[in-house]
């Protein structure tokens, strides 16, 4: 389970601040998908990186388990990001030089005792990941060798050689056209499901929305809550009001 809990985030701005997330508060349960959409400035990828403990709020919690990242020193939350938490972003940030199968074995290296029987369970891993998102008969291909939508699923499953209780993705479909986006989105899903992890993922892409389990609106840092009347925010930001009611009618 992931639940951020009354999240504030302020950046400088010349003499004052930005505020980039305004306290949300949010809950992802295992085995579902959270989509988080709203207009492009309104916090979706900062509200992303606290969630991951990439970034510390000014105030609120980020509770990954039973664990209140908040209060953790930067290693602390470096082995906790290595032990439960699995980040995608919208480019999949791959090893040119490194095979698929390679790129998911080279996270057990990371930080980790390397005894041999360790090293045999993250092939085993890296296969068994390969064939669920489709490529086993890829994994021995370099990223060049792979299309957009082949690369972005080594990096899902690179995301999930720790087994993580948080799935973290930002934008995952931007790079891909239609049909391919929403054959990621239904990998997420999928796996979502199979290996019972909480999903946030971050798009501004209306037509997955129907996809997930549940979805929420950011307009200026904030939640635009279940109730309230969005004609306020529809105004100022005419792409919400059409999140708003896609969301509605789907
Ligand atoms: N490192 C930073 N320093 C200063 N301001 C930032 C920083 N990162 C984000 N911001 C500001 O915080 C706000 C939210 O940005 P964020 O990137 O979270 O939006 P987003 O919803 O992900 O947008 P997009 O859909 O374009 O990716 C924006 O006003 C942005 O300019
Ligand atoms: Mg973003």
């Amino acid at each position: 389970m992931i639940r951020l809990d009354d999240i504030t985030l302020t950046f400088a701005d010349g003499d004052s601040r930005v505020t980039a997330v305004d306290h949300v508060s949010l809950t992802a349960h295992p085995g579902t998908v959270t989509g988080i959409t709203g207009p492009s400035g309104s916090g979706k990828s900062s509200l992303l990186a606290v969630a991951a403990t990439l970034i510390r709020p000014d105030s609120g919690r980020v509770l990954i388990d039973d664990v209140d990242a908040t209060t953790l020193s930067r290693a602390e939350a470096s082995d906790l990001r290595r032990d439960r938490v699995g980040i995608v972003f919208q480019q999949p940030n791959l090893i040119p030089s490194l095979t698929a199968r390679e790129q998911l074995e080279v996270m057990n290296e990371l930080g980790a005792r390397h005894s041999r029987a360790r090293r045999r369970s993250a092939a085993a891993r890296a296969d068994d990941l390969l064939d669920a998102v489709g490529l086993g008969d890829h994994r021995d291909k370099r990223p060049h060798q792979l299309s957009g939508g082949q690369r972005q699923r080594v990096n899902i499953a690179r995301a999930l050689m720790n087994d993580p209780s948080a799935l973290l993705v930002d934008e995952p479909t931007s790079a891909l056209d239609q049909r391919r986006g929403a054959a990621i989105i239904d990998l997420i899903v999928r796996l979502t499901g199979e290996l019972d992890t909480s999903t946030l993922l971050v798009t501004h892409d209306l037509v997955h929305l129907p996809r997930l389990h549940t979805t929420v609106t950011l307009v200026d840092g904030a939640l635009v809550v279940d109730g309230d009347d969005p004609s306020d925010a529809v105004a100022a930001h005419p792409a919400t009001g059409a999140c708003i009611r896609s969301a509605a009618s789907a």
